[in-house]
């Protein structure tokens, strides 16, 4: 089984009090389980630990400044505060805590906050005279009734030398609640226990034992996919042509290099709840592998005579038994992205149909590159998703897949 916080992404935000040091510790041991941190420093927090150590210690750059046309045009605040699993709150002041619970958003942290989509747990630090005060009580209950998650400060020596209740808690204990957090998000999905088969990467169509078709797949949003899946608690088979990833961990990868291997393995993989087709397989491959080195003829040019590779996608959706459930396929379009995506989806007869655009734009594509931007199109309707990560499009996909399961369960139970 995979380490829970392995891969998980954070957006830790580090408020002004003096534990705002025991952060740097938090940091590290976070990173220490492969937790991708994204920093906000606010103004008071750069009191107590400067944006170099954080930065360091994170390995990522900090943002502190809601202002900043750099900042901005690296990564918006509304992208910040939805590219992330968790946002952690650490130390959590009683400004803060109050900015929160009114909707005050006069910084880059509180505009974050109150733009996420995202779950948010604090870990409050303060005095105890503050801690107790009613007016950080009162907000303490709003925050929880708007569904924050609190983790407990701890009594003892205080820095301002009183003693009582206000301790940021231990770095192990707020370890041990973003576990908690994770893993029961993992246990409620209506994903476990489901299997899914991805296919991923290109395929290979040898000519003679030296050369062969291909494309310029990269494998990396079909591997995000099997990845944000297995978070969601799917079993996943990945079959996967060749590429240069590691495999994800939790995922069940099966090598193949040609379309008919593919097809196999997929076959062979089934009975599956869901299948997401994310492979480019190569449409054709030559008749026949020649068996040595095609030599250079003198000019004249080798017969390379050409036959279509079996449809894994279309077979699997016409399937009359062992159909999966849910049928994902993609389309690369290069021109007319959306009619040809909608088009594609009834011919090969999937259900859902990820549409993107993988012409060359300023030397780039979305094959081989790390973004993407997709249209995906269901039963129900289209949802545009605009330039993201190649992970985060993986994790809005598993997300709504995870959905249709939920509403499945929720219909069969009335
Ligand atoms: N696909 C497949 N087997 C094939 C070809 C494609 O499973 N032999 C799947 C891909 O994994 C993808 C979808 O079909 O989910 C669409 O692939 P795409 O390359 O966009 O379309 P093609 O079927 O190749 O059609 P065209 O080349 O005409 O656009």
């Amino acid at each position: 089984m995979s380490d829970i916080l392995n891969n998980k992404r954070l957006l830790l935000i580090i408020g002004g009090g003096i534990a705002a040091y025991k952060v740097l510790e938090l940091i590290r041991r976070l990173k220490e389980r492969n937790v991708r941190i994204r920093p906000i420093l606010t103004k008071g927090g750069a009191q107590f630990v400067t944006p170099l150590s954080v930065s360091a210690l994170a390995e990522e750059k900090v943002y502190q400044d809601i202002f900043s046309l750099t900042d901005e045009a690296e990564m918006g605040h509304i992208r910040l505060s939805r590219e992330t699993d968790l946002v952690l709150v650490a130390p959590a002041t009683a400004d803060l805590m109050a900015k929160m619970a009114a909707g005050i958003a006069d910084d880059l942290a509180t505009t974050t906050l109150l733009a996420t989509d995202k779950p948010v747990l604090i870990a409050p630090s303060m005095n105890t005279m503050m801690w107790e005060h009613p007016a950080t009580q009162r907000n303490l209950d709003r925050l929880q009734e708007d569904g924050i998650g609190i983790i407990q400060p701890g009594s003892g020596d205080l820095a301002c030398g009183e003693v009582g209740a206000g301790r940021l808690a231990e770095v192990p204990d707020i370890i041990r609640t973003i576990e908690n957090f994770f893993e029961s998000r993992r246990a409620q999905s209506a994903l476990t226990g489901k299997h899914v088969i991805v296919t991923a990467g290109p395929t290979h169509e040898a000519i003679d034992p030296v050369r062969y078709i291909a494309n310029r797949s990269s494998g990396k949003q079909g591997y995000a996919i099997a990845s944000a899946l297995v978070d969601l608690g799917a079993r996943v088979t990945l079959v996967s042509g060749p590429t240069a990833l590691d495999c994800p961990d939790g995922v069940e990868r099966i090598n193949v290099e040609t379309a008919r291997d593919m097809n196999a393995a997929v076959d062979a993989a089934l009975p599956a709840d869901v299948a997401v087709c994310v492979a480019a397989v190569a449409d054709w491959r030559t008749e026949g592998c020649a068996e040595q080195k095609i030599k250079k003829q003198g000019g004249g040019l080798p017969d390379l005579h050409l036959v279509e590779n079996p449809d894994i996608l279309r077979a699997l959706s016409q399937k009359s038994e062992r159909r999966p459930a849910l049928v994902i396929g993609f389309a690369a379009e290069t021109e007319n992205v959306a009619d040809h995506a909608r088009a594609k989806r009834e011919r090969k007869g999937c259900d859902w149909i990820v549409a993107n655009n993988v012409s060359f734009s300023d030397g780039v594509s979305v094959m081989g590159g790390d973004t993407n931007a997709v249209l995906l199109i269901t039963e129900e309707g289209e949802l545009s998703w605009p330039e993201a990560g190649k992970d985060q499009i993986a994790r809005q996909l598993a997300a709504e897949i995870e959905k249709k399961f939920r509403q499945q369960a929720e219909q069969e139970k009335k």
